[in-house]
């Protein structure tokens, strides 16, 4: 059932005061937001309103025991300036995935797909033209309740925000492969999108940045040496012609980009393999000559090449090209911009001004 969302728009657009050359980074909201509540077992009152703060109790369970669950995804412009989504529904079932597993209430596809078109629509003039910019979006679902003790929220809001992004240059990236910390074990919340995650990968990630990486490379909880995912993608590499990226077995996040990708090299005629893959491989595949290139997927940069993977006492050199990588890239940013052909079926077109 198509939901029935109220509209309240802004009485003028903070847009013109925004320099789309120079958009500072993950400060920038548009001027609405999609608000819906979770109340007597049902989501009521979808709205759109104007971007501000949401009073909230001190004793918000979301608070205390993190029930907090999020998704990122980017609007992009095609040719003659229509706002298009990219698989819009795969972030609605991963948001899902996410709540059945921190005991958080389902957001039916419908709701969460017409909210973010509605959103898009009417904040399309914030989408930004410039090649390799996008709206970034951020649906996300929080305990509002207020209540002290551990058990599910019976409220919960469900906000998307949108902030437009400058252009992303994917540039190669060095990864530090962390022996000490790590991010999920079998049986935990690794493969939700749960803020929770993340909190626990923020001094990890702080530690590896001052080594001089970008981003951490978590190996698994029991023996610290099969690769999961990194900080925000996930990995694909290349050994021999063929491309390996671990399994999803419940400690991985499934990746959007990462199922596009697969799907994309499978249609270049590459051989894709889903499996486990020790950190000790990748260096007898460098040490032999036959680690050709290895890249991190995500919705933040695409596809971020990796030159180099550090751990304690040694350096893996990964390579300095990425001929496959950059292929992929190009044709993943050409699709989602509306210049190449979308043949895997993968735009969600929306109307300008659809409210
Ligand atoms: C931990 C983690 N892994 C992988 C990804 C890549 O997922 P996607 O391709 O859906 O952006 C992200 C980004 O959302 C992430 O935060």
């Amino acid at each position: 059932m198509k939901p029935n969302i109220s509209i309240t728009k802004v009485e003028k657009s903070r847009v013109n005061t925004l320099d789309f050359n120079n958009i500072p980074l993950g400060t920038t909201f548009t001027d609405h937001m999609f608000i819906c509540d979770f109340e007597n077992g049902e989501w009521v009152n979808p709205r759109i309103v104007p971007m501000g703060l949401i009073p909230t109790h001190p004793a918000a369970m979301a608070l205390h025991y993190g029930q907090a669950i999020f998704e990122g995804m980017k609007a992009y412009k095609d040719a003659e300036g229509e706002p298009m989504l990219f698989r819009p529904e795969q972030n609605a079932k991963r948001l899902n995935l996410s709540a059945d597993r921190m005991g958080m209430p389902n957001v039916s596809e419908d709701l969460f797909v017409d909210g973010l078109k509605e959103l898009v629509s009417l904040e399309h003039n914030w989408i930004p033209p410039q090649q390799g910019s996008a709206l970034y979006l951020r649906p996300f679902m929080y305990a509002d309740e207020p209540f002290i003790g551990m058990r599910a929220a019976t409220h919960y809001k469900f906000i998307i925000m949108a902030s437009p992004a400058g252009p992303f240059f994917s540039k190669r990236i060095k990864l530090w492969a962390e022996k000490q910390y790590i991010r999920a074990a079998h049986g935990g919340t690794g493969e939700a999108k749960a803020a929770g995650n993340y909190a626990a990968a923020i001094r990890p990630t702080e530690l590896a940045k001052a080594k001089g990486y970008d981003q951490v490379l978590w190996l698994d909880a029991d023996e610290h040496k099969y690769i999961q995912e990194v900080g925000t993608m996930n990995i694909f590499f290349k050994i021999n012609g063929e491309f390996i990226t671990p399994e999803l077995d419940g400690s991985v996040l499934h990746g959007i980009t990462r199922a596009s990708v697969i799907e994309m090299l499978r249609a270049m005629n590459y051989n894709v393999t889903e499996r486990k893959i020790t950190i000790d491989e990748i260096i007898e595949a460098s040490e032999n000559g036959i680690l050709e290139e290895a890249f991190g997927t995500g919705t933040a940069v695409g596809i971020a090449y990796i030159q180099e993977i550090g751990l304690e006492g040694e350096t893996i050199h990964v390579s300095d090209e990425s001929p496959v990588g950059i292929e992929v890239n190009d044709t993943l940013s050409a699709i989602k911009t509306g210049q190449l052909e979308d043949k895997f079926g993968w735009m969600l077109k929306t109307r300008k001004e659809l409210a």
